[in-house]
């Protein structure tokens, strides 16, 4: 059976353009385009059609969410350092009340104390933390199985 068609609103906070050679002990050194195809591949196998924003900027990520509400049925955001600062960032998901994955490349709950809260998480379906870029696939088929449930 040919899964119901969904858009996806992926979305990379800031220094995230950086991976491959951003810390690779931490992040893996796999690199932001390789991650986007290997969520384009997936995202092919399920009917869903992707749009990817990167940005270094918490306005440009609350604009890209307030425009998803018109046409995006689901968000998988890895919010970078945003999510252990942004109230904003949180507020956008609230607001747009489109149903969303968190995910993290690195285990936020084994880093620094201060990487140990998400603004995020309480507002999220569900978070993914610790799995390299395997987080962001899990994420999306965690999401893509969630839609299709509700
Ligand atoms: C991150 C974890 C954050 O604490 C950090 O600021 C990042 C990346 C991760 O994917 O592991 O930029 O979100």
């Amino acid at each position: 059976m040919t899964p119901n068609p969904r858009n996806i609103l992926v979305l990379h906070g800031p220094n995230l353009n950086l991976l491959g050679s951003r810390e690779p002990d931490v992040y893996g050194t796999t690199s932001l385009t390789e991650i986007n195809a290997r969520l384009q591949e997936l995202a092919a196998t399920r009917n869903a059609t992707l749009r990817i924003v990167q940005s270094n900027h918490e306005g440009a990520l609350i604009d890209a969410l307030h425009e998803a509400r018109t046409w995006a049925q689901g968000v998988l955001i890895n919010p970078g350092a945003l999510t252990h600062t942004s109230i904003a960032l949180r507020d956008a998901i609230s607001a747009v009340a489109l149903p969303c994955v968190e995910v993290h490349l690195s285990n936020i709950y084994r880093r620094e104390p201060f990487r140990r809260h998400s603004y995020i998480s309480g507002v999220a379906v569900g978070v993914i933390s610790g799995f390299g870029w395997r987080s962001y696939v899990l994420g999306l088929l965690a999401l893509l199985d969630w839609l299709d449930e509700h």
